[in-house]
Order: structure tokens, then C-alpha cells, then sequence
């Protein structure tokens, strides 16, 4: 993506790599070089909207994945991404020697098989021919940058997500390297984001059409970058993103922790902040699951969503007693279990279709807003959230988030996603703007407030019902 100094959107481009191999279930790997031959063809043709005119690169990527290169800078397996499910036994060995306080207190997370660390233990374990060869450990935008670059450089906000990251003081855990038999060598440079950490190779300058020594920033992660590019920058914001899964985000000023780890505490893409995460992994994918079950498709060139959500709205706030619960693919958060499954309760024979549609909407809702309530007990203030993702475009969801969360939500003019945040990092950086938050002041404007409505009572008495949902049928 390709913007202008007033923020405008310039041009885009997107190129496909392969989604990923996964060569036993719960495997999920990826080449490197795929990411490397995308991301080249993406730049090239955004670029070529602009020729002379890019004045400073920045990068943002998938998070958690681990990629080992040797000694030469060649990659020495396919990456380990962040759904792959494999390191069960690493994230058990890893709390087991430390403690949950402790590795909580080192790091601020606790071990999950999504971060880097456990996928690091793995292949040590399962290819000592392997491990012996790796010199150097980057994550997939890093890996990127590396190949643009030539530097082996990451973010504290992308490094937050390996859980070999002292979050707090946004540097490398001495004590959990040392403890885990890790060198320090093969870890990259840190940076805050909004910092120039390297410039554009000669080399690949003139493939790409760009000019050499442009200079590169260094980026976030996709969940800091979004972030920044809908403006949750300043503590007291937060978001809902209803994607595929449904993440909740908060900036905050202080690394806000939960005893019991079911947030990630990351730092943020702005140097003294922190943010914290909850993840519901079915979020979107609840619906486009009963849109699948019950054939709805989009025979008159209407949008299926369309169809569906106006089915949805004929039935009545709190769906005359169903309840969902959308763990089709385990839960994050709150529940951090695998083997948790959906559910979809308190069926009659007077409902119909639409209570079943509306069910699954508030449900979704009702997840999300479990996140919110563990901001509150950390003491996380949310003055504000900002909606987006597929949840930000129906009107009919906008108003259940809007009643579940029993607050004022925003709609923005544009949301164009993590690339948007990277390349107002990269604006930041090099002086376009004098910050982050100068930027998202700048150019982020919202279009439209929905108030909590009529049936706001309703909703947070469905949600008291909802969180009895889970407890109730773990033994089941
Ligand atoms: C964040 C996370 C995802 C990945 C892939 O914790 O797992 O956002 O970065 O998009």
C-alpha cells in the first residue's frame, strides 16, 4: 500500500502465496521465499503508482512465526507459522521449569504453541541437524526486510509474540535465554517501530523499481500495525475486529498483565506503550459456518452476508432465549482450551431461522465482550472502541456490539487494514509526521457513533447467561 503525506491511499496491491503446507494435522509451515516473491510482485506494482515518489518503506506481517536461517542467510526449514498446533509439549516443558508467575513475569505471557519459543524447542528436539545449522531467528516481515536490506533486525512489538521478549522493559530476556540454553547471537537487533533500522539493498532496488537506499522502518506485527492504522494508539482505546477470528485491543501505558495469562500483553508500535490482546478464533468463521450449513447463497447477485443479516434482524434482541457459543476451533480467550467445542442452546420449536442467525451474531458478540470484562478486572480503561473487520459493516452487528459491550462504538471513513498502520509507521519515521500519535490525529477520521440502544438490558442479561455457557459443558 502506497499512501500520500495527507494519508490518502495512493494505490494497492496484493499478491497470493501459498497458504500453507501442513505435512501431519496441526501442522501449519511455510517457505520464506514464497513470502519474499509475493511481497516483491505486491511492491513492484504499488510502486509503480508512484515511480520516484517513495520516500521510506515499513513492513508488517503475520506474527509468531519462526524462521531459521544459517550462517550464510539461507533458510534451513520451512518456517513453523503462528496456527501451527504442534508445540503442546514445549509449552508445557516451558511452564513446567518456570513457573506460569514466573515466565509471566519474565515475558508477560504465558507459553502458548502459537509463539515463536515453543516452535524454536521443537525443531532443537525433533531435528538436531537442523538446529545446529541455525545462526540467525527472524519473524516473517523481518525475514522480508532482511532479504530488501540486508539487516537482521525485528520490533519490540513483533518480538513481544516470541516469548523470549522481557516485555516490560522492551529488550531480550537475558534470564529466559540463558535458562533455555539459547544464545543471544542468533537474535536479531531491536527496534521501536516508528525507527529507521536499514535501507533499500541497490540489488533489489532496481527490480522493484524503487530507488536504492530508500530508507526501511522498522514495523509491527499485524495486530500493532492494524491497530495503528484504525488509531488505537493512546490508552483508553481499544477495538473490535470481527475477521475470520475476533480480536479485541487495547492501547495502554503500562504492560498490563493478567494473572492468569489469558491475554497477550505485547508492546505497542509506539515507544512507551504496551497493548494487550484477547482472541476469539471463530469469530467470523461462526457465521460463514452456518451460512455454509444452511446454503445461503447469493443466487441474485446479493452479497450472502446481505441476505443473511436482514434474515437475522427479523428476529428479536436476545432470540427468544438461544444462545451460541462459537467455539468451533477451541477458544483463546478466555478459556485458552483446544478442546473446547460450539454449542448452540436453548432451542424451541416456535424458532425459526432468524433467531438461529441472530443467535450466532450476539454470540459472537458476547466473546468478544468476554475479553472486555478481563480488561476490567486489570484495570485496562476502554473509553472507546473502534470497530472493524466484517462486524464493522453490518448494521445489524454494529448495534448488538454496541449493546453487549453497553457502549458508544465507532465506525471509521476508511479502515484498510495492517498495511495502512505500516505505512504510517513509515511516515513517523522519517518525519512526515513527528509521531504515531500525530499521524493517527492526521489522517484517521471517524465517520459514524452508534449508541448503546433499547435493547442494551436485554443483551447484558443474555450475556450474564452466555458465561455460564462454558463451565456448564466442559465435562460434557
Ligand atoms: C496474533 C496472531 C495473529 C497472527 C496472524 O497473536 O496470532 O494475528 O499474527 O495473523
Amino acid at each position: 500500500m502506497v499512501i500520500d503525506h495527507g494519508g490518502a491511499v495512493v494505490c494497492s496491491a496484493s499478491i497470493e502465496h501459498v497458504v500453507f503446507a501442513s505435512p501431519q494435522i496441526g501442522w501449519a509451515e511455510q517457505d520464506p521465499d514464497d513470502w519474499f516473491r509475493a511481497a516483491c510482485a505486491a511492491i513492484t506494482q504499488a510502486a509503480a503508482a508512484a515511480p520516484g515518489k517513495i520516500t521510506a518503506i515499513c513492513l508488517t506481517g503475520q506474527m509468531h512465526g519462526a524462521v531459521m536461517l544459517d550462517a550464510a542467510g539461507n533458510v534451513v526449514r520451512p518456517a513453523l507459522i503462528w496456527c501451527d498446533q504442534r508445540t503442546g509439549e514445549q509449552s508445557r516443558e516451558i511452564e513446567s521449569r518456570f513457573g506460569l508467575d514466573e515466565i509471566i513475569r519474565l515475558t508477560c505471557n504465558r507459553p502458548l504453541t502459537n509463539f515463536t519459543l515453543t516452535k524454536l524447542l521443537w525443531v532443537r528436539q525433533h531435528e538436531p541437524e537442523n538446529w545446529k545449522r541455525v545462526r540467525h531467528i527472524l519473524l516473517p516481515k523481518d525475514y522480508v526486510r532482511f532479504r530488501l536490506s540486508g539487516d537482521y533486525a525485528m520490533d519490540v512489538a513483533e518480538a513481544s509474540g516470541t516469548l523470549l521478549l522481557d516485555v516490560a522493559r522492551r529488550q531480550w530476556s537475558a534470564d529466559v535465554l540463558e535458562k533455555l540454553g539459547i544464545d543471544k547471537m542468533v537474535l536479531p537487533a531491536l527496534f521501536e517501530s516508528p525507527v529507521v533500522c536499514g535501507k533499500l539493498r541497490s540489488s533489489i532496488a532496481s527490480e522493484l523499481g524503487l530507488d536504492a537506499g530508500i530508507p526501511i522502518v522498522a514495523g509491527a506485527g499485524d495486530q500493532m500495525a492494524g491497530a495503528v492504522g484504525m488509531g488505537i494508539v493512546r490508552p483508553g482505546m481499544a477495538s473490535a475486529t470481527i475477521g475470520t477470528s475476533g480480536v479485541v485491543f487495547a492501547a495502554t501505558d503500562r504492560p498490563a498483565l493478567d494473572a492468569q495469562g489469558r491475554l497477550h500483553t505485547f508492546c505497542h508500535a509506539i515507544p512507551g506503550r504496551w497493548c494487550v490482546m484477547g482472541v476469539t478464533q471463530a469469530a467470523g468463521l461462526s457465521l460463514r459456518w452456518f451460512r455454509d450449513l444452511l446454503q445461503i447463497d447469493s443466487a441474485k447477485n446479493v452479497d450472502p452476508y446481505d441476505l443473511l443479516t436482514a434474515e437475522a434482524a427479523m428476529a428479536p434482541a436476545g432470540c427468544d432465549g438461544i444462545l451460541w457459543a462459537p467455539y468451533l476451533m477451541g477458544e483463546r480467550t478466555p478459556h485458552l482450551d483446544p478442546g473446547a467445542r460450539g454449542a448452540l442452546l436453548g432451542l424451541a420449536a416456535s424458532h425459526r431461522r432468524a433467531h438461529v442467525l441472530r443467535a450466532v451474531m450476539e454470540g459472537v458478540a458476547f466473546s468478544l465482550k468476554d475479553t472486555l470484562t478481563i480488561f476490567g478486572e486489570m484495570n485496562v480503561p476502554v473509553t472507546k472502541i473502534r470497530l472493524g473487520g466484517g462486524g464493522a459493516r453490518s448494521a445489524l452487528w454494529r448495534q448488538i456490539q454496541a449493546d453487549v459491550y453497553g457502549m458508544p462504538v465507532e465506525i471509521l471513513q476508511a479502515e484498510e487494514g495492517a498495511a495502512y498502520g505500516a505505512a504510517i509507521l513509515a511516515g513517523a519515521g522519517t518525519g512526515v509526521w513527528n509521531s504515531v500519535d500525530e499521524a493517527c490525529d492526521a489522517v484517521i477520521a471517524v465517520r459514524e457513533t452508534i449508541e448503546p440502544g433499547p435493547a442494551t438490558a436485554v443483551m447484558q442479561a443474555g450475556y450474564q447467561r452466555y458465561r455460564n455457557i462454558y463451565p456448564a459443558l466442559k465435562n460434557i
